[in-house]
């Protein structure tokens, strides 16, 4: 179902495209937009009658939010997201209006605004806006520019979550291969008697934990909430506002501090991980770290899409 509603789109927009070659100097959007805003998500169809709606809100809701639906709305919904997944849309198009011109970096100048930023994403399953569907958000970005100059969302005021979630996106899956984090989930500790591989308790993320012997699986999860948690956390300042990111070392210091009376996690092989895996973690924060400092997360490399 869903792969044929990506083909109906992608059928409406090379339409709507090879109209407004036609028909329209590029620039002038010429109505080659108007459609897909009945709140349904729309097919991604468009239309050639009439210009951009004359309000940013309209735009949005008329136009901008169909096309959203349709390309981001199975994973960006806030009715219908999943554990981590960050959201901006909602059922309603006028509830997901107030709620993107809510989040810091999305309603932005469109050189900054995370819409029109974020590429292919989630191993390939997150598209990236098409080139046509961002020339309309950037129309609409433009028009809420001009109806509120310097008014809009400011890409410096992420909350600590948005910073922590900004983090796991600079997580290179290279680095991850390269170091071999994926070691961790063949460490084991002691169960019944028995030694049993961290993965064989925590490879759903089982206790907010996920650490799998599946590579990919492994790599995405840890980038994304409640699992970074156990690799990297926020520090505040005094006012409760953002100030950096440090090791959470959850994973390693899981095994060698005290156990809660009663309720023992059991106990690790050796009281605690092969060093070798905790200088992967470590080193694997570093890099992230390192990237994440210098702003060059669009070096961060992705797992190749799955088959
Ligand atoms: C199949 C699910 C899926 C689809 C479809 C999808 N995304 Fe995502 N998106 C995710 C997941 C999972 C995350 C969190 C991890 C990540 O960023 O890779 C995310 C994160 C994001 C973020 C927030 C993080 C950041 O870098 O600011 C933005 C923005 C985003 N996606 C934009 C889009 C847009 C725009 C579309 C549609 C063109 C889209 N996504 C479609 C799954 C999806
Ligand atoms: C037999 C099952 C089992 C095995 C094997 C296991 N765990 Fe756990 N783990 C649990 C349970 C149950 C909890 C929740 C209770 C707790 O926190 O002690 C948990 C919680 C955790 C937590 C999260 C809570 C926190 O304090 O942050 C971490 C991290 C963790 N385990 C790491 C590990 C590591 C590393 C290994 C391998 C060396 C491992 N676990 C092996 C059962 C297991």
């Amino acid at each position: 179902m869903k792969a044929e509603r990506g083909l109906l789109f992608v059928a409406g927009v090379l339409g709507g495209l090879l109209l407004a070659c036609t028909s329209d100097p590029p620039s002038n959007f010429g109505g080659a937009w108007a459609g897909s805003g009945n709140g349904s998500g729309g097919d991604g169809n468009v239309t050639t009658s009439g210009p951009l709606p004359e309000t940013a809100a309209d735009t949005f809701t008329q136009v901008v939010y169909g096309q959203l639906m349709t390309s981001c709305g199975s994973c960006h919904n806030r009715d219908v997201v999943g554990v981590g997944t960050p959201y901006f849309l909602d059922d309603v198009a006028t509830d997901a209006y107030t709620l993107v011109k809510g989040l810091p970096g999305y309603v932005t100048d469109p050189a900054t605004s995370r819409l029109i930023l974020k590429p292919v994403h989630y191993g390939g399953q997150g598209p990236a806006l098409s080139t046509e569907q961002k020339e309309l958000v950037t129309a609409w970005l433009n028009q809420e520019l001009t109806e509120n100059p310097g008014g809009t969302g400011d890409p410096g005021t992420l909350t600590p979550l948005q910073e922590l979630e900004t983090f796991g996106q600079c997580m290179s899956f290279d680095d991850f291969v390269n170091l071999n984090v994926r070691a961790l989930s063949d460490e084991q500790a002691i169960y019944q008697n028995n030694s049993v591989e961290c993965d064989s308790c925590h490879d759903d993320g089982q206790s907010g934990t996920l650490i799998s012997a599946e590579e990919v699986e492994f790599f995405e999860g840890t980038k994304l909430m409640p699992y970074i948690l156990k690799f990297a956390a926020v520090t505040l300042n005094e006012d409760g506002t953002f100030k950096d990111i440090a090791r959470s070392n959850r994973w390693v210091e899981k095994c060698v501090e005290e156990q809660l009376v009663g309720n023992p996690h059991p106990e690790c092989q050796n009281g605690q991980i092969a060093e070798e895996v905790v200088n992967s973690i470590n080193s694997y924060f570093d890099l992230t770290y390192e990237r994440w400092a210098a702003d060059e997360c669009d070096l961060a490399t992705q797992p190749p899409p799955p088959q």
